[in-house]
């Protein structure tokens, strides 16, 4: 029998991040300011604190993890990674698929990495409250659960329609002392511009993140802060663990590299998370081909301009070098509330311009049909954003039957659907059907970059 559970020991775990920032052939570009020019770290000091905006223009190889954070995750880290023996049976593949099983911490996800690592930063550096938005509810939970332990008021802004579509997220949050509200709300003025607008708008990141941003820096006491749940380098950086592991973990079982990686999109950090320290080999010259997913609703990186954007809807953040359709882009209520984003990391998109990874978008219809066959295969009901990185992980294994090779397939399982059950129920009633974001929607992309005197398009391509 061969193994099917792969465990790190606990003394095993990394004691250091990754940051990929070090090794990319070409220094990533720099986020700007309204006068267009690199932002300094000061300018981000109002929104986070200084701890972390020093790690967010790091370009350190190796970060440090402090050993009160290694502490907390040691609650479900280091995380198993498993063999999908049961669903290569069922494929009759010869490719071995390996998932690094993030579905085990509290929250279900790979989230509380980054926002334990986040609140504790925030904590040292005197800071009280954080505030956030959410998307599918997995990173409001995430950071709730951190600010719990580490006596910090949370307060999140989550996107309409997931409010609506997954009262159970709002009340894990309101467990771990968390206090949430449907985005747009009438607690700031970028949510009250934009229901003044559309009263019934479901919402997007972009809205909440606006939101989320006004609270922190309106706060009269400078004890407020921001917490970002993806995107951002330090957020990648936290991430980094998970590959770390699962690198350590092949070895255990004789296996030098997979032949493929794959991770689910939204912001980039779960996909980065697994994939970067295996990058980093690909740019020492390993063959490996690393496919981040997404959605035919939300194709970023498959299809969007790569620009300079701003990160969120109200335009309060520093523009961005990524792939964006957008920050007034508002996308259709596909049921994977997690792969909404407009944007995406900034160093997963370098990766993408570098040719580093081949990025893949794959509709919904197919991705719940994979999260089915998982199911009854390996057991586990996968996470609407996880079904992408399954999807994908199918397409990779049946390839490797045609060709008759025997690959080592690895994805990542960023979390557990057992919330998410809302979007089973509409896709098993029929209820979702295929579909892929028109031109028009990327010619109002274009039409956004190119219309903010602030957003400069630039092309895709070698820098
Ligand atoms: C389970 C799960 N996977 C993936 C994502 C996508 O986010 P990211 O691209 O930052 O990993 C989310 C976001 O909410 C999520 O909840």
């Amino acid at each position: 029998m061969e193994q099917v559970k792969v465990s790190l020991n606990e003394k095993d775990i990394p004691k250091q991040w990754y940051n990929i920032a070090a090794d990319l052939p070409s220094p990533p570009l720099p986020p700007l300011g309204p006068d267009g020019n690199p932002i300094s770290p000061d300018m981000l000091a109002p929104v986070f604190p200084m701890n972390l905006i020093e790690q967010e223009v790091s370009s350190q190889r190796w970060i440090d993890i402090p050993a009160e954070i290694l502490d907390i995750l040691y609650r479900w880290r280091p995380a198993p990674l498993r063999r999908a023996k049961y669903l290569e049976r069922y494929l009759g593949t010869p490719a071995k698929i390996y998932f690094k099983d993030e579905s085990v911490s509290p929250g279900g996800s790979h989230k509380p990495n980054t926002a334990v690592a986040q609140a504790w930063y925030n904590k040292q550096f005197g800071i009280e409250r954080l505030t956030t938005e959410t998307g599918a509810g997995q990173w409001g939970c995430a950071l709730a659960f951190a600010c719990s332990l580490l006596g910090l008021e949370c307060k999140v802004f989550m996107v309409r329609i997931s409010f609506d579509q997954k009262p159970f997220r709002k009340l894990m949050m309101q467990v771990w002392g968390a206090n949430c509200v449907a985005s747009p709300s009438n607690e700031t003025n970028a949510g009250r511009t934009i229901l003044a607008k559309v009263p019934d708008t479901p919402g997007s990141l972009g809205i909440a993140i606006s939101e989320a941003i006004e609270q922190a820096v309106c706060d009269p006491a400078g004890k407020t802060r921001y917490a970002l749940g993806s995107v951002l380098n330090h957020v990648l950086l936290h991430q980094t663990i998970i590959g770390l592991e699962a690198r350590a973990q092949l070895k255990s079982v004789g296996i030098d590299k997979p032949d493929v990686v794959i991770g689910c999109a939204g912001g980039g950090s779960n996909f980065a998370g697994l994939a970067f320290p295996f990058t980093a080999d690909k740019i020492n010259g390993a063959d490996i081909k690393i496919i981040p997913v997404e959605p035919t609703a939300c194709p970023t990186l498959t299809r969007a301009p790569f620009a300079y954007d701003f990160g969120d809807t109200a335009c309060t953040t520093p523009l961005m070098a990524m792939h964006s359709l957008g920050h007034d882009f508002v996308p259709p209520p596909i049921h994977a509330g997690g792969l909404r984003y407009h944007g995406m990391a900034p160093l997963v998109c370098q990766c993408v311009v570098e040719g580093l990874h081949t990025p893949r978008a794959i509709d919904q219809v197919e991705c719940y049909e994979a999260a089915l066959t998982w199911a009854r295969t390996e057991g586990f009901i996968c996470a609407p954003e996880t079904s992408h990185a399954v999807a994908c992980a199918i397409q990779e294994a049946k390839k490797a039957k045609e060709e008759g090779k025997e690959k080592v397939i690895l994805f990542n399982y960023s979390g557990h659907g057992l919330m998410d059950l809302t979007g089973y129920d509409a896709f098993l009633s029929g209820k979702l059907v295929p579909y892929e974001l028109p031109d028009s929607e990327l010619e109002k992309a274009e039409a956004c970059l190119k219309n903010h005197p602030r957003a400069e398009k630039r092309k895709t391509g070698r820098w």
